[in-house]
């Protein structure tokens, strides 16, 4: 494949392109198939202390790409339990770099708007740690790649002030990142069912009209949604 891709002229592609956009907390739910005991248990934990040796409580939600792991971590996010018990949300997409003063800065930004010009990690963390302090937050770390641990030992030092029951979401494919963060067990994230596979299969290939309208393509849409 190396020499193959010499002779096709293909070079350079970088490893940040590859998981595209960055993403955010916005989900529209009334598109979502399925995924209803995955976010209740995700908000379970959330809204739970069981993690009492550590203060604050890790979730790491992992599976393989595109299989949901950010909209189940987005539905968790803005349902209205979660939203009442934190004092502080904080959404940031972290992807393949693991830049410490980036994350921390995107969660100085949200929880404090307006102080943009910190570019220190050192006062940036201060303030974060003052921030938090006492405050039972939720930070979503999505799109997490990062193995080594003492760059997220130093990721998370700030976090310590916040108060008992406080939680991070971590979205990876990547296991050994999620046991490296997590402090509760990992939670898996399968495919979607088969039929909520297919509604989501139309929803984006007949824009929502009804399937029963095109009986010659339900036949390849059901396999190309089996695949
Ligand atoms: N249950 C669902 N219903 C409808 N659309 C979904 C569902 N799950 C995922 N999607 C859509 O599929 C796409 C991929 O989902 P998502 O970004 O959550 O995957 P991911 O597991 O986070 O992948 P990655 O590893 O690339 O971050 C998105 O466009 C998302 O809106
Ligand atoms: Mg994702």
């Amino acid at each position: 494949m190396a020499n193959q891709k010499d002779v096709l002229s293909l070079r350079g592609v970088g490893r940040k392109l590859i998981t595209g956009f960055p993403t955010n907390s916005l989900v529209d739910d009334s598109y979502v198939f399925g995924r209803d005991k995955e976010k209740e248990a995700i908000i379970n934990s959330l809204l739970s202390d069981d993690a009492r040796h550590c203060k604050i409580g890790v979730v790491a939600i992992v599976g393989m790409g595109g299989v949901g792991m950010t909209t189940l971590a987005q539905l968790a996010y803005n349902d209205c339990a979660v939203d009442n018990f934190f004092d502080i949300k904080s959404w940031v997409c972290v992807s393949q770099e693991f830049d410490i003063c980036r994350i921390t800065k995107t969660v100085v930004e949200t929880i404090s708007p307006g102080i943009l010009d910190i570019k220190d990690l050192n006062l940036l963390q201060v303030k974060l740690n003052e921030t938090l302090k006492g405050k039972k937050f939720l930070i979503v770390l999505d799109d997490v790649w990062n193995e080594n641990y003492d760059n997220w030992d130093s990721l998370r030092k700030p976090f310590s002030s916040g108060a008992q029951g406080s939680k991070i979401i971590v979205t990876t494919r990547n296991e050994g990142a999620a046991s490296m963060m997590q402090t509760t067990p990992t939670r898996h994230l399968k495919q979607l069912s088969g039929n909520d596979s297919w509604l989501l299969f139309v929803k984006h290939a007949l824009d929502n009209r009804d399937s029963e309208a095109y009986p010659n393509l339900e036949a390849v849409g059901r396999q190309i949604v089996k695949k």
